[in-house]
């Protein structure tokens, strides 16, 4: 069978190592694939720089929407990030009937809900692992691995350069602004850090999974939202010293308050005793820790941030769509998040 045709937006961090990945396991990732995976062309603002980058193996060009608009391309992968270009991009996309994959927490968090309608109006898949805790497949375990379950709460350290300033703060007393350059340089940290630092990159990532667990329609607008802005180095000491550890987590459960039975959606640093497991994640790892009703407690702890386990996920999307579109697409398994007739009507409860 001849391979799918991928097109991919933007090829920075992640753009560079999905290139990279798919090209080192080819073999392994056609076979579980049950086809081979091309990404045929890549847009880019510095097209020379991006032809050396690719190996000359794509077509490169400057406008992204020759890409989505390209009738050769079944799938569109989207790095480019933001909500502005990156949301008509993806409308754009589903419009012409492309799968879209993509790692943009922001898009999804803000405007989820018109593109997983306009997705599933037009039969496409939209799929985001890579979106919420790079490279651990938080999406797949709370959709289908969980699935049986009634999911009561999902909390997690869901932010590496928060995660990293802490720690590194904690262990070698370093200040805030050098420690936030260096998770620049190892490219954790958002294109604006501000994301990052105030909380709302988590709460991008915390809605999205708030939405899955619970059936909702995504609901950023009304997330709690609260960064490590204002921790001072005595903060953490202190915490230390009364035996626990500053965590920025971002919680969604479900809870009652005045007799109503809603969803809490938040961010905001919080005091874990050291002992527990995820007290003890450090640098940009992530963790999310799921309790639900059939599984009890779960955890899963990895790489949240980098190229190559953003790319992983990224990846294991691209292996979803090509097997369900080589598919009957009257066996496809549904492969949106959030469906109408899936959802329910609890309110986001106000903090
Ligand atoms: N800026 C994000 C983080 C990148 O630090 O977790 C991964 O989403």
């Amino acid at each position: 069978m001849k391979p799918i045709k991928a097109g991919l937006l933007g090829v920075g961090t992640v753009g560079a190592g999905t290139f990279n990945v798919l090209r080192r396991n080819q073999e392994e990732i056609r076979r579980r694939a049950g086809r081979g995976i091309e990404i045929v062309m890549v847009s880019a603002r510095n097209v020379a720089a991006t032809t050396e980058k690719t190996g000359g193996q794509c077509q490169v060009v400057n406008d992204p929407f020759e890409v989505v608009d390209n009738p050769e391309i079944d799938i569109i992968i989207e790095l480019i990030g933001g909500t502005g270009i990156a949301r008509e991009l993806v409308m754009r996309a589903i419009a012409n009937g492309k799968h879209v994959v993509t790692a943009n927490k922001a898009l999804l968090a803000l405007h989820g809900n018109e593109i997983f309608a306009a997705a599933q109006e037009k039969g496409v898949m939209v799929a985001f692992e890579a979106a919420v805790a790079g490279g651990i497949p938080i999406i797949k375990a709370l959709r289908e691995g969980l699935t049986a379950n009634r999911i009561e709460s999902v909390a997690g350290i869901i932010n590496g350069t928060t995660n990293f300033i802490l720690s590194e703060m904690r262990d070698k007393g370093l200040d805030f602004d050098t420690v936030l350059k260096q998770a620049q340089a190892l490219g954790y940290a958002e294109s604006d850090p501000t994301f990052d630092i105030e909380g709302v990159d988590a709460a991008h990532k915390v809605t999205i999974m708030s939405a899955i667990a619970f059936g909702i329609p995504v609901q950023f607008d009304k997330a709690h939202v609260e960064g490590i802005s204002a921790l001072q180095a005595v903060d953490i000491r202190y915490a230390e010293q009364l035996g626990y550890r500053i965590k920025l987590l971002g919680i969604t459960k479900r809870a009652m308050v005045d007799g109503v039975e809603g969803i809490e959606l938040r961010v905001h640093p919080t005091l874990i005793p050291a002992k527990r497991l995820i007290a003890n994640v450090e640098g940009a790892m992530n963790a999310v820790l799921v309790q639900a009703d059939a599984v009890g407690a779960s955890l899963y702890y990895g790489r949240g941030a980098g190229a190559e386990p953003t790319a992983s996920s990224v990846i294991a999307d691209l292996v979803d769509i090509t097997r369900l579109a080589t598919a009957d697409p009257g066996n496809r398994v549904p492969h949106l998040a959030f469906q109408p007739n899936q959802m329910t009507d609890v309110a986001i409860l106000p903090m």
